[in-house]
């Protein structure tokens, strides 16, 4: 059976899609930053990715063997609620680290693993709240973080493509997490299996595109 590492899999979307994708018999690398904490199925992987020797680590345990689907899951959105007279700046930087700047050197450190495998894949949870078309405003860390995250993705289609490495940002709805609120729109197993649905069937022609959980393209 294939190999998925997901980031993030303690909690909220990352846990849901580690239990989606152990009951479909595949290999879950589940990472976090506190393994002993987490009740995530497969077999659990320190890995806080905002941590240079944390990230360094994860890569010599995994040396040499294939990942089919690296999901770049983790993310914080530091500034909810907080109007822009009141921005913590550091923790704009902060949101950057993990955001934008995280996922893509995990991809590019993990690389030859993807590389190896049958499926080929980097899949990441974005947002929405990264696209320009679609903005409504606030947010600033947030929201600039994943359009940052976009672009970087973007990029990094462009120097993986040739090795047969696809990739897809996902946007999982507004989801009931600790980061997405009680009130939000759907639960964590409608978004996870909409996008694992998405990240099952997709095709080379397909690397590169936003989409939403459901599969619809999404604007930049
Ligand atoms: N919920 C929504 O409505 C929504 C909407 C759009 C996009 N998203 C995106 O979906 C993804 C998952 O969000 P969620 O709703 O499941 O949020 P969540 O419940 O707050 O979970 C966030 C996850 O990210 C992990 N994380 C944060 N910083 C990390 C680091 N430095 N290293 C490793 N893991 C780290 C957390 O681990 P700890 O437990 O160790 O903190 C946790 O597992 C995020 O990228 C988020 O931006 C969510």
């Amino acid at each position: 059976m294939p190999t998925i590492l997901i980031t993030g899999s303690n909690r909220g979307i990352g846990k849901r899609l580690a239990e989606l994708y152990d009951a479909e018999g595949w290999t879950v690398i589940a990472a976090c930053r506190d393994p002993a904490a987490s009740a995530a199925p497969g077999e659990k992987l320190a890995l806080d990715v905002g941590d240079s020797d944390s990230v360094a680590a994860a890569a010599q345990t995994l040396a040499g063997r294939e990942i089919d689907v690296l999901w770049n899951n983790a993310g914080v959105y530091l500034d909810k609620n907080m109007p822009l007279s009141k921005m913590d700046w550091d923790a704009w930087a902060q949101t950057f680290w993990i955001n934008s700047i995280a996922p893509i050197r995990l991809c590019e450190t993990l690389r030859a693993n993807v590389a190896a495998s049958k499926r080929k894949t980097f899949a990441f949870t974005t947002s929405k709240m990264g696209s320009i078309a679609l903005n409504s405003g606030g947010g600033y860390a947030y929201r600039s973080s994943k359009a940052a995250l976009n672009m970087a993705i973007s990029c990094l289609t462009q120097d993986v493509t040739a090795q047969g490495i696809k990739t897809v940002m996902l946007h999982p709805g507004w989801v009931q997490t600790d980061m997405g609120g009680s009130g939000a729109d759907i639960d964590t197993n409608t978004s996870a299996s909409g996008m694992k649905s998405v990240v099952d069937g997709l095709t080379e022609a397909q690397s590169g595109q936003f989409r939403n959980y459901d599969g619809k393209e999404l604007p930049w």
